[in-house]
Parts: structure tokens; C-alpha cells; sequence
């Protein structure tokens, strides 16, 4: 007997590590980027008092829909269906420009995403290739692989995936295709498998291709980038930012954004300027965190997770 999909909670990954870095002020104007199913924003709330606000934002219909109930017994919270990219939208909107006091982002897939076999993210349930966050709008996988031409395909695995099969795999993808649709993720996982002359015993053989094209399809790392440059703009002096990073790609844009942001405009070293004339928007808060055993041991799908902070400075 097989077990219903869509079973397992999320499980809010560094929660109160997350929580204790933001520095809640209770009064204070916050920014949940990816709801998922409210986890850090039901922490985030509880340390709001009448006064605070939170702004939560998911690109996923499905975690509106399960926060819809929160929402409805909390004024607090402002929850729209929404791509993080429409940051500076939103708290215009909410006239909080240059008054939010943190921004949290936990990025890539939620438990409910990815126990979902409908949603096609995983290639441990046999499911339809859809692999879209936001369901309403743009193309499914399955769609995109039957149209992509070799080369491109081989470049999205190696470039989003680290996949140095890639050539092999997108070559056996764009020849399958002309005798069959690809249409499924036990399909596609497979045609990766058969592609590889080698496997990593520690991984599943479709581990990094499925990482890859959900990257691609959702355009994670040019929304994050995006996300980033306009959490600057919004946060208030002292305000903080935690992201919350599964992978080594996304981690690298965070870690180069804050470093960039904290080290300051660079300039020639020979030009006449003094100290105080080099804006330092960002400083870094404390060292990358990472789970402990302990919290891998409970959710595994924690072990990759890394917690980096930076707080807005006052002189920006
Ligand atoms: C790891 S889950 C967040 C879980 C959440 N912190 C909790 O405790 O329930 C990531 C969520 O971010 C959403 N997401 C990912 N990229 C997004 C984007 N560019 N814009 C908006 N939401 C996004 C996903 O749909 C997913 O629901």
C-alpha cells in the first residue's frame, strides 16, 4: 500500500536560530519572502506585539491557500500570492519604504512541495513533470524539455546542476523524445540514471539534473538576485536580512551580495578619498550557521541548509 503524498508538515528549518538573529522588535515591520507554510512567520508573529506588521509573500497558490486561515485571524498579516522579486512593490504599497526591520528568505522547496508527487519536484514520487512554484503561470517542465534543443538542455544541467554529465544526459533526453514525450519524474530520473557511466553511491543518480531544471524553471538564482538588491533599499537603518540557503549556488550570490555590500564601493587604491566617504550599506552578523545533529537528525532535509545574516547600516 502506497501512502497518500502531501503527508509530512514543513518542518521550519534554524527557526529559532532565524528568529533570534532577526532581533524582533515588537512593534517592529517584517517580511516573510517565503511563506511555505508559516512556520518562521507564526514564530515571527508571536514575537510581535499588537503594533507589528509582517508582510508574507509565496509564489506557490497552494501556500496562500494554506495560510489563508492565519491570515484570516490575523491582522498583522499581509499575505499575497507573489514572487519575491515584487518586494519593492509590496512595501511601497504598504508605504513601509525604508522602514522594514528584517527581511527573512528561506529559500527552494517546501516539504509539502516536494511530498507532493502532482507537483513533479521529486524523482523519489512518480508524478506529471510540472516542476512550477507558481502553478498559474508559465510553462511545465515536461512542456520545455519537449521543445529545448540539445545544447541549451546540456548547459541548464551543467550550469544549475554541477552535472558533468550533462552532455550525455541531455543527448539520451533529445533522442528519447523522438520516439516518446517525456512526461513523467520517474521518466526523466530513469533516462538520467541510464545516461551516467558512473554513479556517486551517496546520491541519487538524478540528484543535481532535477536540481537544475527546477532552477532553471523558476528562475531561483535571478529572482534571489533581485530579492537581495531590493532588500537593501527597503530595510531600515539597523534593519536585518536572514536567508536561509539549500544549495551551494544560491549560498555563493548571498555570501558575494553581503560580503560586496559590507566591504563597500570598491576603488582605485590611489584615489584621494577619506574613510568616511566609502559607503558600507551591509555588516555582517556573526558567522554562517549551519544545523546541528541534533536538528539534521529531526529534518533531514535540513543537512544542507546555511543561515547567513547582515544587518543595514546607518549611514546608507
Ligand atoms: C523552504 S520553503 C519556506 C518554508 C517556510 N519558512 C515555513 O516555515 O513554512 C520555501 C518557500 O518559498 C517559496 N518560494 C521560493 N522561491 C520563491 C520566490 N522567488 N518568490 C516567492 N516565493 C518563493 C516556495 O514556494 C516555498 O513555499
Amino acid at each position: 500500500m502506497s501512502l497518500p503524498s502531501c503527508t509530512l508538515p514543513h518542518l521550519p528549518v534554524l527557526r529559532d536560530e532565524t528568529i533570534a538573529a532577526l532581533h524582533i522588535q515588537p512593534g517592529g515591520r517584517y517580511v516573510d519572502a517565503t511563506f511555505g507554510r508559516g512556520g518562521h512567520s507564526t514564530a515571527i508573529l508571536a514575537k510581535l506585539n499588537a503594533d507589528g506588521q509582517l508582510l508574507a509573500l509565496d509564489q506557490d497558490p497552494q501556500a496562500i491557500a494554506a495560510g489563508q486561515a492565519l491570515a484570516a485571524q490575523d491582522a498583522r498579516l499581509h499575505l499575497y500570492h507573489a514572487a519575491f522579486d515584487s518586494l519593492a512593490l509590496h512595501i511601497d504599497k504598504l508605504g513601509w519604504s525604508n522602514q522594514v526591520n528584517g527581511i527573512l528568505l528561506d529559500l527552494g522547496l517546501s516539504s509539502p512541495q516536494l511530498d507532493d508527487a502532482q507537483r513533479g519536484f521529486s524523482f523519489q514520487h512518480d508524478g506529471p513533470l510540472d516542476m512550477r512554484m507558481d502553478t498559474t503561470c508559465g510553462e511545465p517542465l515536461w512542456a520545455w524539455l519537449a521543445r529545448v534543443d540539445e545544447r541549451t538542455l546540456a548547459n541548464v544541467i551543467y550550469q544549475y546542476g554541477e552535472e558533468r554529465w550533462s552532455r550525455r544526459i541531455a543527448r539520451l533526453i533529445v533522442e528519447t523524445r523522438t520516439q516518446t514525450p517525456i512526461l513523467t519524474t520517474s521518466q526523466l530520473a530513469a533516462l538520467v540514471a541510464r545516461a551516467q557511466p558512473r554513479v556517486d553511491a551517496h546520491k541519487h543518480p538524478a540528484t543535481r539534473t532535477f536540481q537544475a531544471l527546477r532552477i532553471f524553471l523558476n528562475r531561483e538564482l535571478s529572482q534571489l538576485e533581485s530579492v537581495l538588491a531590493q532588500a537593501l533599499t527597503v530595510l531600515a537603518p539597523g534593519g536585518r536580512i536572514a536567508v536561509i540557503s539549500f544549495h551551494s549556488l544560491e549560498d555563493r550570490i548571498v555570501k558575494q551580495f553581503f560580503r560586496r555590500h559590507a566591504q563597500g564601493d570598491s576603488f582605485p587604491p590611489d584615489l584621494p578619498l577619506l574613510a568616511q566617504e566609502i559607503t558600507h550599506p551591509l555588516r555582517l552578523v556573526g558567522k554562517p550557521l549551519q544545523p546541528n545533529p541534533a536538528q539534521i537528525q529531526a529534518n533531514s532535509r535540513a543537512r544542507s541548509a546555511r543561515l547567513r545574516v547582515a544587518e543595514k547600516q546607518s549611514t546608507s
